[in-house]
């Protein structure tokens, strides 16, 4: 049985909501955000981290807190969306873990963001056409990153058992 299972796609393609429910599920695993982590560890928001280092200091921060959290057992890790695009991200998740990729078109993450309370940097301020078509040119860079999951989830339709089943065929 697998030790870790990370969670990657698009922000808000439900990585958070989808850990939580899935930790609640299978015995014994806890849920971790990546972002939660990193703010908890420098006491500080995913905002402000983005004011005072910049992205570049921010994903030099989230590699750092990837590979800690890499050997954390019975975890289910929710990634940023940007975690699998920088460094070795997605080499230390794949060898440490079953990460699935959460599957979403532009549209519908487009539309989960606009109800989403989550401050994002990349994004604040955004919406309308302008937000719609960020989301779909960060998605076409950033897809072959996501593609190299060991699981692909059609995350429009799968429930929570399909996850759960998916998990344990894969462990
Ligand atoms: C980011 C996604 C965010 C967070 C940061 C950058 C991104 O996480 O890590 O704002 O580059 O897509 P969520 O995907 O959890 O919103």
């Amino acid at each position: 049985m697998t030790q870790r299972v990370y969670l990657i796609g698009f922000m808000g393609s439900g990585k958070s909501t989808l850990g939580r429910w899935l930790a609640d599920t299978m015995e014994g695993w806890t849920f971790l955000d990546l972002d939660h982590f990193i703010e908890n560890k420098f006491h500080k928001t995913i905002a402000q981290i983005f004011d005072e280092k910049g992205e570049q200091g921010f994903r030099q921060i989230e590699a750092m807190c990837l590979n800690e959290v890499s050997s954390f057992e019975k975890v289910i890790i929710g990634a940023g969306g940007g975690t699998p695009c920088f460094f070795d991200n997605m080499e230390v998740m794949n060898n440490s873990g079953l990460t699935i990729y959460l599957q979403l078109r532009p549209e519908v993450i487009y539309q989960r963001l606009q109800t989403s309370k989550t401050q994002r940097p990349l994004i604040s301020g955004m919406q309308g056409i302008e937000l719609l078509n960020f989301i779909k040119h960060k998605l076409s860079q950033r897809e072959p990153y996501y593609l190299k999951a060991k699981l692909i989830a059609d995350a429009e339709n799968w429930k929570i058992v399909d996850f759960v089943k998916a998990i344990a065929k894969h462990s």
